[in-house]
């Protein structure tokens, strides 16, 4: 399928985490036909070996190709801390990738006055220590503290967030020692931006929290633009397809883009 400017733009995830980044890029190219792949049947990929990740992912990858997309977002900090160079190395011919660790990693560079960080994520992101060494490469001078917290992206996508169940395990989770002088906290999954407010609420503002959905949909029309395919005009709905329709995918989707939504379910293991 032949790429233009009008093609759309497919972001994927493990579940309904990457809608958080669809979200802002929708919010923020809104010319631009979004394809969303949550796999909702296979949620959580956070305590999966890296080479079940990398089955699922690739997967993903081909049902996007197979829509068209002129680009994918790697919505999701596993999958990209996993399969990120290996897409790009198999399919990076015929499509551009964004994972969200890059965009995050020098957001985080750039800010001269942080020098102690926290970083939280699934077993699988930590496990790859992939923020620290990029973020240590940037700025050799920044402390980081690691913590996987694989309660988290469960909890969310089980709509458990904003509430006294999600406080009291987020407070859990950051009461840990080295965490004490940080002034930077960073999600480094992107179900968390669904409970950045408890997050900040536990911090009271001595701590600045971020995440991707910081910077990632600038990395996108940048990339995007260098190539010539920014769309001017939308050319179709945005859809949102996953593997299970689950009640919590509905009700978030519903949330971030309305009602009338277009969900649809795709087993992609059986096409
Ligand atoms: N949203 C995904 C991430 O950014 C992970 C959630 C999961 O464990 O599936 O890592």
């Amino acid at each position: 399928m032949a790429i233009n400017a009008h093609s759309p733009i497919g972001i994927f995830d493990s579940g309904i985490g990457g809608l958080t980044i669809a979200s802002e890029v929708i919010r923020k190219l809104p010319e631009e036909e979004v394809i969303y792949f949550g796999d909702t049947a296979h949620m959580p990929y956070g305590d999966k070996s890296p080479a079940l990740v990398r089955y699922y992912g690739t997967k993903i990858v081909e049902f996007l190709i197979s829509k068209g997309c002129k680009i994918i977002v790697i919505a999701c900090n596993t999958i990209s801390s996993v399969i990120y160079d290996d897409v790009v190395e198999i399919f990076g011919s015929r499509v551009q990738f964004v994972n969200v660790i890059d965009p995050l990693v020098h957001g985080l560079a750039r800010l001269e006055d942080v020098h102690r960080t926290g970083i939280i994520g699934t077993q699988g992101t930590i496990k790859t220590g992939i923020y620290e060494r990029k973020l240590k490469e940037l700025r050799p001078d920044m402390e980081v503290c690691s913590l996987a917290t694989p309660l988290l992206a469960p909890m969310i996508e089980a709509g458990f967030f904003n509430n006294q169940i999600s406080k009291a395990v987020i407070e859990t989770y950051l009461k840990e020692d080295c965490f004490t002088d940080i002034e930077a906290m960073v999600l480094a999954c992107t179900h968390y931006p669904l409970i950045k407010k408890d997050i900040e609420e536990y911090y009271q503002g001595t701590v600045q929290v971020y995440d991707s959905t910081d910077f990632v949909s600038n990395v996108v029309r940048d990339a995007l633009n260098v190539k010539g395919l920014l769309n001017n005009r939308r050319s179709g709905p945005n859809k949102f397809f996953a593997s299970d329709i689950t009640e919590s995918f509905d009700k978030t989707a519903k949330n971030f883009f309305g009602e009338d939504v277009h969900l649809e379910y795709a087993n992609i293991w059986e096409l």
